[in-house]
């Protein structure tokens, strides 16, 4: 028969586990110091952590890449004060006049426009009446315009994820060092309410000790193979051709490693990664396109499911998943666990210890939470937004137009900008990260330190307003 513990047996498990507890939190970063460490590449420029550029009264932007996402972008930049929009850039004709179209109807002066080839962003970029450059284009052409847009003096704002190799995410530090320029990847769903609400929560302690999150991009979006000659599967869909891995993380991982200050106190140490068959799209593709269609003869690689693990430096675990290819109802996960309760997304529900109405039971009606920690920024711009007209341009339940006023208020006001180049790399990082470990049977791949060092120094980010 086990023993009952003793008083004193108790009282020793208690102390070890306060010890581990403050380890934790005091300790500087044990996991990754028992981690080997790659040589870092030599810094070419200054650190660009808390960056802050000259105000600027108005923000004059130029838009790259007008589809799915470049437009609504558009759409939103109009909208916002402070805010001017100089030039457009898409090679694909009707694309470029969709956005011309859409600045008549809104009754803005014409933008310059650029579309007379793949590289006419080149020249766009030049322009001296620009400050920010937006980049709505396909993933592997983020890194060539977000670099050249820097190197000619204008801040960049690039689409998730920001890179696509490791590389890539080297290259996009190194710019933004050597040219001091702002470069943001728009990570969208940091902004979103409950991600903000969370990030608050947080902050304010809410979870105790962060110990592990979890994030998702689970997405149906097999219609897309339908896209051939233009449009985001006509580019997406080849993606599954070439690499086996998490394509696509960020939406996920982003508002987590906010919450876990990934960059500022914490960083991203190891990840492992594991992918499922990849049956998905040929299934899709049998029953939709005819005998001999290219989308039936390709090979697709990249495993219907696949799960990644993030060990960070100070201990904690992400669970990193993506599939785009199977039925699946559309989740982030978007979960956070800490000593003191949890919180998971899809469906959104809660329990804290000591607060939750019923022990070991979740709390699925949040009003009581948002009416505490609603984060100010999302109370703010939901007033500016409501006051605006309905354009039907404000995306994905109002994250987006909080994050672009947050992108203009950060220019306009000099402040530095909630996410920067590091978290484009980092975040973005693990894609290629999953691919390398996927290929060597799930074996652990380092994450390379981007800040050089200065994670651990670096305050978190804020409740900002
Ligand atoms: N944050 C979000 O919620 C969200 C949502 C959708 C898409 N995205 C991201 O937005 C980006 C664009 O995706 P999309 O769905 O709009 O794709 P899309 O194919 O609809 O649009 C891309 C546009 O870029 C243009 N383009 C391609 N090459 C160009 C070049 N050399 N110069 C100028 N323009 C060029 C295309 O003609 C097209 O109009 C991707 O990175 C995607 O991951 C993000």
């Amino acid at each position: 028969m086990p023993q009952k513990p003793s008083r004193r047996d108790f009282l020793k498990t208690v102390s070890t586990a306060s010890a581990a507890a403050l380890a934790l939190r005091m300790a500087p970063a044990a996991e990754a110091a028992a981690a080997p460490t790659a040589a870092l590449p030599g810094r070419k420029g200054a650190s660009v952590v808390g960056l802050r550029a000259p105000k600027l009264d108005l923000v004059r932007c130029g838009v790259i890449g007008l589809g799915e996402r470049g437009l609504p972008t558009l759409g939103e930049l109009m909208l916002l004060e402070g805010c001017e929009v100089k030039a457009l850039c898409d090679n694909h004709a009707p694309s470029l006049a969709n956005g011309v179209a859409a600045m008549a109807k809104a009754g803005k002066p014409a933008a310059a426009t650029y579309g007379d080839s793949t590289e006419a962003y080149k020249k766009m970029v030049e322009r001296n009446d620009i400050d920010a450059v937006f980049i709505c284009t396909p993933w592997r052409l983020h890194v060539p315009m977000a670099v050249a847009a820097m190197k000619a003096g204008k801040h960049a704002f690039i689409e998730v994820p920001a890179a696509v190799t490791l590389e890539e995410c080297w290259q996009l530090v190194d710019t933004a060092e050597e040219t001091q320029r702002h470069c943001m990847m728009m990570e969208n769903c940091c902004y979103g309410r409950d991600e903000l609400m969370l990030l608050r929560m947080c902050r304010e302690g809410v979870f105790g000790e962060l110990l592990h999150g979890e994030g998702a991009y689970l997405h149906d979006l097999r219609e897309q193979m339908k896209s051939m000659e233009h449009g985001t599967g006509s580019w997406r869909t080849l993606e599954h051709e070439l690499r086996n891995g998490n394509i696509y993380p960020t939406h996920g991982l982003g508002p987590v490693a906010q919450y876990m200050s990934i960059n500022r106190g914490d960083r991203f140490a190891r990840v492992v990664s594991l992918s499922s068959p990849s049956l998905g799209m040929p299934e899709y593709a049998a029953r939709t396109f005819p005998e001999g269609h290219p989308r039936r003869k390709a090979k697709y690689i990249c495993g219907d499911m696949n799960t990644s693990i993030i060990k960070t430096a100070r201990g904690r675990t992400i669970v990193v998943q993506h599939d785009t290819m199977n039925p699946n109802p559309y989740s982030r996960a978007n979960v956070i666990k800490g000593t003191k309760g949890v919180f998971q997304g899809y469906p959104n529900r809660v329990y804290l210890e000591g607060r939750s109405p019923k022990e070991h039971v979740w709390e699925t009606d949040l009003a009581r939470w948002y009416e505490q920690y609603e984060h100010p920024l999302w109370k703010k711009v939901e007033q500016i937004a409501a006051k605006l007209p309905s354009s039907g341009t404000r995306g994905h339940g109002g994250m987006d137009f909080v994050m672009r006023w947050r992108i203009v208020q950060c220019l306009r006001e000099g402040l530095p900008l909630d996410q920067d180049v590091y978290d484009a790399a980092a975040w973005s990082s693990i894609s290629a990260l999953s691919e390398k470990s996927v290929a060597q049977g799930g074996a652990p791949m380092e994450v390379p330190d981007f800040t050089r060092g200065a994670w651990e120094k670096t305050a978190p980010l804020g409740i900002v307003t």
